[in-house]
């Protein structure tokens, strides 16, 4: 290679914008000083980051490979067929389209696929689970379509498929719709295909949450069952923030259709760069291990959070995320998020099945094991976490913040998030 290296160059920024450069310090040292248990959350590589910094930015470059809308895509047409072939061989797919922005650039793409303005779909509703974008009146989905929703069991809080059956056969959906944000346990996607089969239905899943972990062959693929799936690449994956489809062939037009020109314009190329960068983290043998380790440290996190007195929904997890009902500690899932987050411990509020609280206070709170087990962490830490959460909760006038705190630096410390000093000499060139 003799061109030269010119890529991220943090004391140029640091010169020029200071202001911008305080920001991006702060934020790596927030990274690195707390405990990141946000489920949709992790740290990419700094091979990512490289390739998410670089001047693929610049690159206009409507339409697919070989047949783009500008000229001068030669080179960042590698970028994508690479990413593409890497993504076929990851999921065993027919087709792969790396362009949404988002996730929900993604859902709306699979959804301009299959359904015109008023069709009808049928997804999981967000308070049980599902996702904005799987037909909340706040969303697209709900807006622009006419969205059926079903739930889980009062009983298990595990999907109620006689549900999703019933209201299939009652308002014959024209594309059904599962995954979401906040389901602890496996999906049974021949259930659903069986369901879409009878109602005609094109059936999507929505894998943005555990699709790093069907990447590592730590739970079953939707791939084989599902018309299309969706995701994004920022979460268990690790890759960069952005979305990608995944489709059987004879969808492979109208989805990349839908994507461009019907949902974006010009794709992000230093992110598909990216995404094609992670999906060759995901083939190492390494990711399998580290998916692997993922759900047992989700595990551990929610068998430690129960022994602290809280109540992992649907009965624990499979995955990378636990769900958990504080109903019987007598804190809100507001409070929570906020005694943890003054001794550094990064989680969410989150909505349980049938709460009785508005979404703002909630009931429950959401953590996740994607970010620490990047960090290194395994089953010991998540009981000490475990620990610290049930201090924290139990703290209401902050006492012993300053005592979890500490908690948090000892693991921290112990396994710190980007490890290596901050550099910015670029990488030597071989000539
Ligand atoms: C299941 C699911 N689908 C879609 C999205 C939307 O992704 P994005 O925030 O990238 O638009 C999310 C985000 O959390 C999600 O959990």
């Amino acid at each position: 290679m003799s061109t030269p290296y010119w890529g991220p160059d943090f004391d140029a920024l640091a010169a020029f914008d200071p202001d911008i450069a305080g920001v991006v310090v702060d934020e790596l040292d927030r990274l690195r000083g707390g405990l990141q248990l946000i489920a949709s959350e992790n740290f990419t590589s700094p091979a990512v980051l490289a390739a998410l910094g670089s001047t693929l930015s610049n690159k206009y470059a409507e339409g697919y490979p070989g047949r783009r809308y500008y000229g001068g895509c030669e080179v960042v047409d590698r970028a994508e067929e690479i990413g593409i072939a890497r993504g076929k061989e990851l999921f065993g797919a027919e087709h792969v389209n790396l362009q949404p922005h988002s996730g929900a650039s993604a859902n709306l793409a699979a959804y301009g696929a299959f359904l015109k303005p008023g069709d009808t779909l049928l997804g999981m509703a967000l308070p049980h689970g599902g996702h904005l974008t799987h037909g909340t009146k706040v969303s697209f989905s709900g807006k622009w379509f006419d969205a059926v929703q079903y739930g889980v069991r009062p009983d298990t809080e595990h999907i109620d498929y006689d549900q999703v059956r019933d209201l299939a056969r009652e308002h014959r959906p024209k594309l059904i719709v599962c995954g979401g944000s906040a389901i602890p346990r496996l999906i049974d996607f021949a259930a659903f295909r069986e369901i879409a089969d009878e109602v005609g239905a094109i059936l999507m899943v929505d894998a943005a949450h555990f699709i790093g972990l069907v990447a590592g062959k730590a739970i079953p693929s939707p791939v084989p069952y599902a018309d299309v799936v969706t995701f994004t690449t920022h979460k268990v994956l690790r890759g960069p923030r952005g979305g990608a489809i995944v489709c059987k062939a004879e969808h492979a037009k109208a989805i990349d259709k839908a994507a461009f020109p019907m949902m974006q314009g010009g794709p992000l190329m230093h992110a598909v760069a990216a995404k094609a960068v992670n999906l060759k983290e995901c083939l190492q043998p390494e990711y399998r291990t580290y998916a692997r380790q993922v759900i047992a440290n989700a595990q551990a996190l929610s068998d430690g959070l129960a022994a602290e007195g809280l109540r992992p929904v649907a009965g624990g997890t499979d995955t990378h995320l636990a769900l958990l009902d504080l109903q019987a500690t007598g804190v809100t899932g507001a409070d929570a998020e906020q005694r943890c987050d003054a001794a550094g411990i990064v989680l969410n509020k989150n909505a349980i099945p049938f709460d009785p609280q508005p979404a703002s206070i909630a009931s429950g709170i959401r953590v996740g094991s994607p970010a620490v087990t990047t960090q290194g962490m395994a089953e010991d830490d998540m009981k000490a976490i475990a620990s610290l959460i049930g201090t924290a909760l139990r703290d209401a006038d902050g006492s012993r913040t300053a005592e979890v705190a500490a908690g948090v630096r000892e693991l921290v410390g112990a396994h710190p998030a980007y490890p290596a000093p901050r550099s910015s000499s670029p990488p030597q060139s071989a000539d």
